[in-house]
């Protein structure tokens, strides 16, 4: 559906700062490569606290955070080949939760029946992903596609980051191009237009338009000269739950979310820039560009609108009541969707 452009004054649903997550989709929960064989991480997708295990043979289990014994935290245990044993009696969990071991239990006694939630994970782009819904829509689900990961021309940075935040609030920062004000003396981007909006049942695509100038616009292919202005065109795209943004032939941005609680967020992302310039040169100066890009434009960028996010949020919380005022309709299009889709799984799930 072709929505209005136009910046016209909405008032904003406060109820979306309040509402839950459509499960039924994978969400990222790690980087791949921070959970080696053996280990044990816990992580907490809107709510459920889930400990994530690799086995000894480096095959990953993911499994409700609590012992059925006796609610002991699964994640203080230890892996025992590819099984999990709770930290305090010792009962062993295998990948599908059951209980498969009581080291005190006689031989010939039968195991009690004690189960553990378990939860579909898969290892995709360095990312460890879990599935905190419906079983069988696991099957017909996948993470996003992203063609462009390992792609040999291609600069690839990688940056996660931690929001005290509703993921409401985070997600309405990525699709708002409106506020490079922000990111003035970073040589951010200036002069926003929106050109064009569409909603789907899953998706927000909004076309903008926007300027850059500076060096750094430069370097990265954003203009043709650091003294000129450039304007072009930024897709940005919110695919519940997560983000494709895009500018044709020279950048792209791959933002995963993961909400955790009414009041916290992550996010996982990858960048990709066209960098021009011939792969032998590129090719050995990847890992200080990826360094130098990551520390000293993307997460200062970050940083900026993390303290925008959490403050907005900070305020929130002090008034829930409070009314405010938005004036870019895809703003409140991301609103509606995320209101949609937790409405349609409570309707699902309770009917
Ligand atoms: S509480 Fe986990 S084994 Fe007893
Ligand atoms: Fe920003």
């Amino acid at each position: 559906m072709e929505s209005a452009t136009s910046l016209k004054s909405q008032t904003v649903q406060n109820q979306v700062r309040q509402v839950g997550i459509n499960p039924n989709y994978w969400y990222p929960v790690s980087w791949a490569d921070e959970i080696k064989p053996g280990k044990i991480m816990l992580v907490v997708v809107w709510q459920q606290a889930i400990a994530v295990y690799r086995d000894t043979q480096g095959q990953l289990h993911a499994l409700e955070d609590a012992c059925p014994h006796k609610g002991v935290a699964l994640h203080k245990g230890k892996v025992q080949g590819c099984h999990l044993a709770c930290r305090y009696h010792g009962w062993e969990f295998n990948g599908s939760g059951e209980c498969v071991s009581i080291p005190y239990l006689p031989k010939e006694q039968k195991l009690p029946r004690a189960q553990v939630r378990s939860y579909p994970i898969q290892e995709k782009y360095n990312l460890i992903w879990v599935f905190p819904g419906d079983l069988k829509a696991a099957v017909t689900s996948q993470p996003p596609d992203i063609p462009e990961f390992n792609q040999p021309d291609l600069l690839m940075v990688s940056v996660s980051a931690h929001f005290q935040a509703h993921f409401s609030v985070c997600n309405e920062n990525a699709m708002d191009v409106f506020h490079g004000f922000l990111h003035e003396n970073l040589q951010g981007w200036f002069e926003p237009v929106l050109l064009s909006l569409q909603e789907t049942e899953s998706a927000v695509l909004a076309e903008y338009q926007v300027s850059y100038q500076g060096r750094m616009a430069k370097f990265l292919g954003l203009s043709e000269r650091a003294d000129r202005v450039t304007t072009i065109p930024i897709y940005v795209q919110y695919r519940y739950p997560h983000y494709y943004t895009f500018i044709e032939g020279i950048s792209s941005l791959y933002l995963m979310r993961l909400p955790v609680s009414l009041t916290e967020s992550r996010s996982f992302a990858f960048f990709f820039f066209k960098i021009r310039l011939p792969r032998w040169i590129l090719k050995p100066i990847t890992p200080l560009l990826q360094i130098l890009l990551q520390r000293f434009v993307l997460l200062k960028f970050l940083a900026q609108d993390i303290e925008m996010v959490e403050s907005e949020q900070k305020t929130y919380l002090a008034n829930p009541q409070r009314r405010y005022v938005e004036i870019n309709p895809a703003i409140i299009a991301v609103q509606q969707l995320i209101i949609k889709q937790y409405e349609q799984f409570v309707q699902k799930c309770c009917n």
